[in-house]
């Protein structure tokens, strides 16, 4: 059978078109499941030069999307998020449509786990049950936005260091005023691996492109390194804003069978929490990590 899958996925052609002009692409006519050597190696160019892929209409299993993970890196366990009982590398990404006036996971620009001392590489998620509207995901180029700085600014930032917790995401959470806790994304506060604070490079070079991009996001950045969180807001709020105009960002509008992937090197997220009254599934997993440098000659995990 798999014998039969490879050489049939070896004759199949399947396209890849640029999404935006700037980064993000959709994949079509490709089974992921289906992968071999020279489109996997297709996909990973795809991956470095987009940033963000869609795969069209995959139907895959808890264990497909842990293969195709694993691809990319080795599949990694977060902290904070308590996974699916039979997929420890699984997270199941829920809001039920009883969940109405609630905060909601990833609803903050963010990369994933960007406070961990290697944060992911590659974040997937699947489409397992999509509301009718709504529940889109959003994209903020980081490599897009560092290269639309002026250079009196991004020689201003190369060399700093920011600080990343895992802490204030938590304290967000819970400081949500009339709105409820979500309740079907189980999140542990308090965990000593999420609440410290870590340095990484604020200009932070990608290792596929040998690009940079701006590492720094509101939902875990708390300062500047050596500088404190009100002399580290204004230039933070700047930055941020600068890279989530809308010509650095893309609309992720969920279709059925949709897979989604990304790097968290290069991209921020958030989830659009505007689907109330409706059940939203999606199955994410982490592949790859490593640790962020700012320059080709630092040390750091490939
Ligand atoms: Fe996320």
């Amino acid at each position: 059978m798999d014998a039969i899958r490879s050489s049939v996925a070896a004759m199949a052609t399947f396209t890849i078109k640029p999404a935006a002009a700037t980064f993000s692409a959709t994949i079509e006519g490709l089974d992921v499941r289906d992968l071999d050597g020279e489109s996997e190696a297709a996909v990973m160019q795809a991956m470095d030069t987009y940033r963000v892929l869609v795969f069209r209409n995959q139907d895959l299993t808890p264990d497909d999307q842990k293969r195709f993970s694993e691809r990319f890196g080795p599949l990694v366990r977060v902290p904070y998020v308590k996974p699916l009982d039979d997929h420890p590398e699984v997270i199941a990404v829920l809001k039920e449509a009883d969940e109405v006036n609630v905060s909601t996971f990833g609803s903050w620009w963010h990369s994933d786990f960007s406070y961990l001392e290697e944060p992911p590489t590659y974040s997937i998620l699947h489409a397992r049950e999509l509301p009718p509207v709504g529940g889109d995901t959003l994209f903020a180029d980081m490599i897009g936005a560092c290269e639309a700085l002026s250079p009196g600014l991004r020689a201003t930032l190369d060399g700093l260091k920011v600080m990343h917790s895992g802490h204030i995401y938590g304290a967000k959470l819970a400081d949500t005023g009339e709105q409820g806790r979500m309740r079907s994304v189980e999140v542990a506060t308090g965990d000593p691996d999420a609440d410290v604070e870590r340095a990484h490079p604020m200009l932070r070079y990608h290792r596929p492109t040998g690009r940079h991009a701006l590492f720094a996001n509101p939902t875990y950045t708390t300062r500047f390194a050596g500088m404190t969180p009100d002399e580290s807001k204004g230039l933070l709020d700047y930055l941020y804003t600068h890279a989530t105009q809308p010509r650095l960002t893309w609309r992720q509008v969920w279709q059925p069978g949709d897979l989604l992937m990304w790097d968290n090197r290069a991209v921020l997220h958030l989830a659009v929490n505007d689907y109330d009254g409706y059940r939203r599934l999606l199955h994410r997993t982490t592949a790859g990590s490593e640790i962020p440098i700012g320059t080709p000659d630092q040390q750091g995990t490939a």
